[in-house]
């Protein structure tokens, strides 16, 4: 069921059950954290590996130490700048947080969301909310309750509609290795922005598909059904001659493609507009009646940059085009 009412959503998550939940970034799905049944219910909804960690929502920057051991300066500097918002950090979790929410591993996942209904169910809630996006493992993240609804609407009891979503990119998730800011992922908030708090260079996490740390990372993740290539589009649509093509691009259309089979993410060519709107349109190619879908590399610069993590996961791959970034 689909609706707006905070309280039945409290009531839900306080017996244990699943409640899917609007942020800026993309939807969650949520239980909670502090409850092993509760947490184990996400992963069965999404058919998620249990070696995947859920991140935890907290309502306030003060629940901060009852979950975690302790802060790093820089950490705390950067939640005060960008919480509430789409930054998760990676700290020392305490006892309490279940082994199931981090994988085992010692640190946990935490951030404080902007949505103001999530913000009043956190608020009314006296334990936070674990959940990872609301979306089967794999698939591409939702955007809209109404993502949520089509793929896992069987298995959640109540989806908190809170409309589309504002950042339309996770969370930028960041961890504190001997004490310096490592980003494990990137997402709403750009490298220039976590670099302009820090007042230094920010390093990114390599890329690892065998030692996966954080499984967002992993490869084939993102992904629509229709195989999905990234490069330049006229070289593409050469490559893919008789074959039904979707397009996505960045504002560029292309006379040769139906045009009910192209999308411009942004016709300005402004990142935050094309991020807000690159799931949505990735979910609208997949669902079209295409053989291939090819899309364009985005600016390699503020939320370009994740948004290109994300197309780059989303390939079949060997089919990238250009293997530099
Ligand atoms: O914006 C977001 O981050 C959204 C909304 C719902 O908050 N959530 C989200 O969750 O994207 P999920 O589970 O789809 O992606 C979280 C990523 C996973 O790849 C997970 O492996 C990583 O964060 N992660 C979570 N806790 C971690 C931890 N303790 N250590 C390393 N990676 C962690
Ligand atoms: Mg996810």
């Amino acid at each position: 069921m689909i609706g707006t009412d905070v309280s039945q959503a409290a009531a839900l998550l306080r017996q244990g059950q699943l409640v899917a939940i609007p942020t800026e970034t993309v939807y969650g799905l949520a239980a909670n954290a502090l409850d092993v049944q509760a947490v184990s219910r996400i992963f069965e909804a999404k058919k998620r590996p249990s070696f995947d960690p859920l991140i935890v929502h907290i309502g306030a920057l003060a629940q901060l130490e009852t979950y975690v051991t302790q802060l790093p300066p820089l950490a705390l500097r950067l939640a005060e700048h960008f919480w509430p918002g789409p930054l998760t950090l990676l700290l020392d979790r305490r006892p309490l947080i279940p082994d199931l929410v981090t994988a085992g591993l010692p640190q946990v996942g935490i951030r404080l969301p902007a949505h103001p209904l999530t913000q009043q169910l956190l608020a009314t809630l006296d334990f936070p909310l674990a959940a990872p996006s609301a979306n089967p493992f794999g698939y591409i993240s939702p955007t809209t309750a109404q993502h949520v609804a089509q793929q896992l609407g069987e298995q959640v009891p109540y989806i908190l509609d809170g409309g589309p979503c504002q950042v339309g990119l996770e969370s930028t998730i960041v961890g504190f290795p001997e004490g310096r800011p490592l980003v494990y992922r990137l997402g709403g908030i750009a490298l220039e922005q976590l670099e302009a708090v820090i007042g230094e260079p920010v390093e990114r996490r390599a890329h690892s598909t065998s030692n996966p740390q954080a499984p967002g990372m992993l490869k084939s993740h993102y992904a629509p059904r229709i195989p999905f290539h990234v490069g330049e589009i006229d070289a593409l649509l050469e490559k893919f001659p008789h074959q039904n093509v979707g397009v996505l691009s960045l504002q560029t259309t292309y006379p040769s493609v139906n045009a009910a089979w192209q999308v411009q993410l942004s016709p300005t060519g402004h990142l935050p507009e094309a991020a807000g709107r690159l799931f949505a349109a990735m979910r609208h190619l997949d669902s079209l009646p295409l053989d291939v879908i090819v899309a364009e590399w985005m600016p390699e610069t503020g939320l370009g940059r994740a948004m290109n993590d994300r197309l780059r996961r989303a390939a079949v791959p060997d089919n990238l085009q250009t293997g530099e970034i």
